[in-house]
């Protein structure tokens, strides 16, 4: 089967409208998917419609729905009506707080917790289930190396990526005998409009190596048949951030915090 046999007749992209999400949907119709890109912001979403529908033959069909809000899943059923969905892409999923967990109120959180985890389950849970009788398919989430422990200014972040991975992992056992490909793709630090955003309001400078979203689209694709986890720039038999012992773990949280608080604390 090619990509679009394997993945096709349609793509929902769940945070499409810019960077990785973006560079996702892009990609995904230049192989012949027909893609349903999903965000908050209505414009960007049907700017990037019109520029797929010019440049490939594919059809798009976009929809503003807050992740996080009670509603979101019975307005994505509504959407996405009697189309097929062949491939899951949730890329949504930043937190554009970057603060100590008691400096916001705890709507933020719940409210990052709400996209990360419970709109996560409930997509997979049902897209997959279409997917399984057709013995075909894909779901990929897009996580961070936040997956691996928590540190300081990322409690609540950490901790609904962790559930991506433990989640991502046991999808992947449960359902690629069933023929469905599922891979957590966990990105480093990628040029996108909200890493951007959370600098500039932090006043700090771009650094210097971040990931390009094409090329982490590129990857995420290349990779999605061979799960459940590919770590941007590390080989499959590296070991990643994931360590399990007390003493390690402290190493862990020490060596990110001291990243963190550069970021997040300036510098305190
Ligand atoms: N950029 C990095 O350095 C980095 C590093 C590690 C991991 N990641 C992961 O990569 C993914 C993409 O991150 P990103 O930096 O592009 O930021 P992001 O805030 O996840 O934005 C990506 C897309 O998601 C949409 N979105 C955000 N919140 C939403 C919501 N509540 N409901 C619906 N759509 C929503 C945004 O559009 P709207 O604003 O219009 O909704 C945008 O199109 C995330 O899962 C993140 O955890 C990124």
């Amino acid at each position: 089967m090619n990509f679009a046999e394997r993945y096709g007749p349609w793509a929902l992209i769940a945070g499409a409208s810019e960077g990785t999400g973006r560079s996702f949907a892009q990609l995904i119709a230049s192989r012949g998917v027909n893609c349903i890109l999903l965000g908050r912001r209505e414009e960007p979403l049907l700017e990037l419609a019109r520029e797929i529908r010019e440049r490939s033959l594919v059809d798009c069909v976009t929809g503003s729905v807050d992740l996080a809000a009670a509603d979101a899943m019975e307005r994505i059923v509504a959407l996405v009506g009697p189309r097929e969905v062949g491939l899951l892409v949730l890329n949504a999923g930043a937190d554009p707080n970057g603060a100590l967990f008691l400096d916001r109120d705890i709507e933020s959180w719940l409210g990052l917790a709400q996209r990360n985890v419970m709109a996560t389950m409930r997509c997979c849970h049902h897209f997959a289930r279409s997917m399984k009788p057709r013995g075909r398919g894909g779901l990929l989430l897009v996580n961070s190396g936040a997956c691996y422990g928590g540190a300081p200014y990322m409690a609540a972040y950490a901790g609904t990526k962790a559930f991506g991975l433990c989640f991502g992992d046991a999808l992947w056992a449960e359902l690629q005998p069933q023929g469905i490909d599922v891979l957590t793709l966990v990105l480093g630090q990628t040029d996108t409009p909200a890493f951007r955003k959370l600098l500039a309001d932090k006043g700090l400078p771009v650094p210097d190596k971040l990931a390009s979203p094409d090329d982490v689209a590129a990857t995420g694709l290349e990779r999605l048949a061979q799960g459940p986890v590919h770590h941007w720039g590390l080989a499959d038999d590296e070991a990643g951030y994931a360590p399990s012992s007390a003493a390690a773990r402290r190493t862990r949280i020490g060596m990110v915090a001291r990243m963190t608080r550069r970021v997040f604390g300036g510098g305190t």
